[in-house]
């Protein structure tokens, strides 16, 4: 039997029931974080990402979002239908979670301090006194100077950044085993960016917290994360280890993503973008989502669904390309991309 990992989704779908018809914004998603690993979800605006996160946290809205079929393992619990009170141990005990915008989840009436504390004693068995000095233990380890005054502070009275440190600190207050951060370092400009992924490094090394983090920035990936998960209108179309889908994507559109990363060096090219937009899920092509955009697609793409082939040790691509039944795989790919 293989080893249980720390969290593992397995065919979730969470839709949204609308006016306008039901959208599986999040459509049969499957992957794994174990212990101590950085995970990367990446993909394009509306494509999945945070729904997927939210329903980790059962955080979706509902309605008119609902969790419709798959599950969701946390230590080997499902916790897809877990009670409220399960739930909320589970939310900052042991999975914490920031988000892109942290004025949204810091109380604007209240001081930093009052809000950590806050958060500590909720749900550890300490002193106002011990809550107090782990907090101010908490806003140095996350890099706040003069941490004794910041604490009496308002979040107003701090820059963007230092309020995402403010964030990260009060999301691993109880030490979770998992970090969900969603664009983190979005609203940010890049010298505090990445500052924070430093940030995310170290806790992710000194505390062994396992990170999901989801980003529209394949360089963020890159200078963090071991795995990454590609996501186009709701499914996962492209999983492995961030050195080889770098060095090497399989999926036309990582292949895309890739190409429209910005160089250092090089000549002074235009920015290539891929064409087209992303289809709200469950909108696009009857076949293979991507298709529309796809300077690959051949007739098949138009007609079925493609499966998640394997495409080597731990490598996972959604594309007719990878399929034996069109062919020798390797060989079919190597003559649509060269070699
Ligand atoms: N409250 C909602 N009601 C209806 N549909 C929703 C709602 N929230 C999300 N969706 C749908 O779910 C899809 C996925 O949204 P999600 O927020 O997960 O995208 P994302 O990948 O996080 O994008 P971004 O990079 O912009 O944050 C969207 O296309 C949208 O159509
Ligand atoms: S299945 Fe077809 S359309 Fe989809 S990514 Fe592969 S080649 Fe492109
Ligand atoms: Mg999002």
């Amino acid at each position: 039997m293989s080893k249980e990992s720390l969290l593992e989704l397995h065919d979730l779908h969470t839709h949204f029931f609308t006016d306008n018809g039901e959208i599986p914004a999040v459509n049969g998603v499957s992957f794994t974080l174990d212990n101590g690993e950085i995970v990367g979800i990446v993909g394009e605006s509306g494509c999945g990402k945070s729904v997927t996160s939210l329903s980790v946290m059962q955080l979706v809205p509902n309605p008119p979002g609902k969790i419709v079929s798959g599950y969701i393992k946390f230590k080997g619990e499902n916790i897809v239908n877990a009670s409220p009170k399960r739930m909320k141990q589970i939310r900052g005990n042991e999975i914490g979670m920031i988000f892109q915008e942290p004025m949204t989840s810091l109380n604007p009436l209240f001081t930093i301090g009052n809000q950590l504390i806050e958060a500590i004693r909720f749900h550890r068995k300490l002193s106002k006194k011990e809550a107090r000095q782990e907090s101010v233990d908490l806003l140095k380890l996350v890099g706040i100077p003069r941490a004794e005054a910041i604490i009496d502070e308002y979040p107003h009275q701090l820059s963007g950044g230092m309020r995402q440190r403010v964030m990260i600190a009060m999301s691993v207050s109880c030490d979770p085993d998992i970090l969900i951060a969603d664009e983190p370092t979005t609203a940010l400009d890049v010298t505090i960016q990445a500052q924070i992924l430093d940030i995310m490094r170290d806790l992710n090394k000194e505390r062994d917290t396992a990170i999901l983090l989801i980003t529209h920035d394949l360089g963020v990936v890159a200078e963090l994360c071991d795995r990454v998960i590609v996501m186009y209108a709701g499914e996962v179309v492209e999983e492995g280890s961030v050195r080889e889908i770098l060095k090497d994507p399989q999926h036309p559109y990582t292949k895309g993503l890739i190409r429209s990363l910005p160089k250092l060096h090089g000549e002074d090219q235009k920015l290539y973008s891929i064409p087209g937009t992303v289809p709200k899920p469950g909108m696009g092509n009857v076949g293979c989502q991507f298709a529309p955009r796809c300077e690959y697609a051949f007739a098949r793409c138009f007609k079925e669904k493609p499966e998640l082939y394997n495409v080597g040790e731990k490598r996972t691509s959604r594309c007719f390309l990878y399929d034996n039944k069109e062919g020798d795989a390797a060989e079919n790919a190597e003559s649509t991309f060269g070699s």
